[in-house]
């Protein structure tokens, strides 16, 4: 079945088969895609009748020098600004993809066909994109949207299972802030049955798009509202910058946790709200201990962009289905987390 959610007037997001909604999506022009070598392996006959850009892996691969070389092989390429870049690939080729497609020539569309879990209910939604300075992630970017995002589950059916547990990380935090039925479901299912169970998988995903869509829909550049969608983001950048041994959906999942704890011991969660989150995180095999030193998280949580000024925007759990977003002057920091 095919599903679609609008996110704004000129974007959608579109769950079902890949190949069927490409050939209906893609226009009748040039089309280049930008993916990586993963991709390329397992999924080629997607993007073989393209020409294809090929980026690293991991959340390295998202800087200035890569950037560089794709806008080199574009020029070479002869892409023009009718050209349509479409990004296929999990969080850190739809980041690239998308920031590229809109400043290459001042900007051309683009869509994306997402191959990961975190990229479907997360990273590829919501029109922002970027790449890392200095360990600091996504400090520079555009939000800018794609004509069409494709969730096709049955494509991540080769995720491996740690990549497949780092998806589910933003899978449970847009439960949290958002879907309090999707964190009854979590609670009753299993990693197992969403590995097996396409029309579970399929259910969750498009809970988690519509949650996402109904968030940026209100504020699509994140004045107000859609910080809540950075729910354990902050400790989770701050664990990406000191240490390479955790990936992003990991380290969000050790953030909420923390977040949790935190708006337990201000009484902004009861009791039971706040195990019931402990709990849904355990469940799913995640590590759940800040695995760098304090002073280390809170020094790399004062470079966060998402600071303002001498202030910061913590986003705290306060029922399942709720957040505050708590602005905490980053001289009271140190007290509050
Ligand atoms: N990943 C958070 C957002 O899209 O705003």
């Amino acid at each position: 079945m095919l599903d679609t959610i609008e996110i704004t007037s000129k974007s959608r997001v579109y769950i079902g088969d890949a190949g069927a909604l490409l050939a209906e999506l893609l226009p009748e022009r040039r089309v280049i895609v930008i993916s990586d070598t993963g991709v390329d392996c397992l999924q080629h006959e997607l993007i073989a009748p393209y020409d294809t850009i090929l980026v690293g892996r991991g959340e390295s691969a998202k800087s200035l020098a890569m950037l560089d070389g794709v806008y080199r092989r574009l020029i070479e390429l002869g892409a023009d600004r009718t050209t349509f870049i479409l990004g296929v690939g999990g969080g850190v080729v739809t980041d690239i993809a998308g920031f590229v497609a809109s400043t290459y020539m001042r900007g051309v569309e683009f869509g994306f066909v997402t191959t990961t879990l975190l990229g479907a209910v997360d990273a590829s939604v919501g029109g922002k994109n970027g790449v890392n300075i200095g360990g600091y992630k996504n400090m520079v970017g555009t939000f800018s949207q794609p004509q069409f995002v494709i969730c096709d589950v049955s494509l991540l059916h080769t995720l491996p299972d740690r990549e497949f547990r780092a998806g589910l990380a933003e899978v449970i935090k847009t439960a949290i802030l958002g879907d309090a039925e999707l964190f009854e479901m979590l609670e009753r299912g299993t990693f197992e049955a969403l590995r097996e169970d396409k029309s579970l998988l399929t259910d969750v995903v498009t809970r988690c798009v519509r949650v996402k869509a109904s968030v940026v829909a209100q504020d699509e550049r994140e004045a107000g509202c859609r910080r809540i969608l950075n729910l354990g983001h902050t400790v989770a950048h701050a664990i990406e910058k000191e240490s390479s041994n955790y990936s992003h959906g990991e380290a969000v999942a050790i953030g909420i946790y923390y977040m949790t704890r935190k708006a337990l011991e201000h009484n902004l969660i009861s009791d039971v709200d706040a195990k019931r989150i402990f709990a849904l995180i355990e469940r799913y095999g995640f590590d759940v201990e800040l695995p760098i030193e304090r002073k280390a998280m809170l020094k790399a949580i004062g470079g966060d962009k998402k600071r303002r000024g001498d202030a910061l925007h913590l986003i705290l759990p306060t029922a399942i289905g709720a957040v505050e977003d708590r602005e905490v002057a980053l001289d009271g920091l140190e007290n509050f987390l």
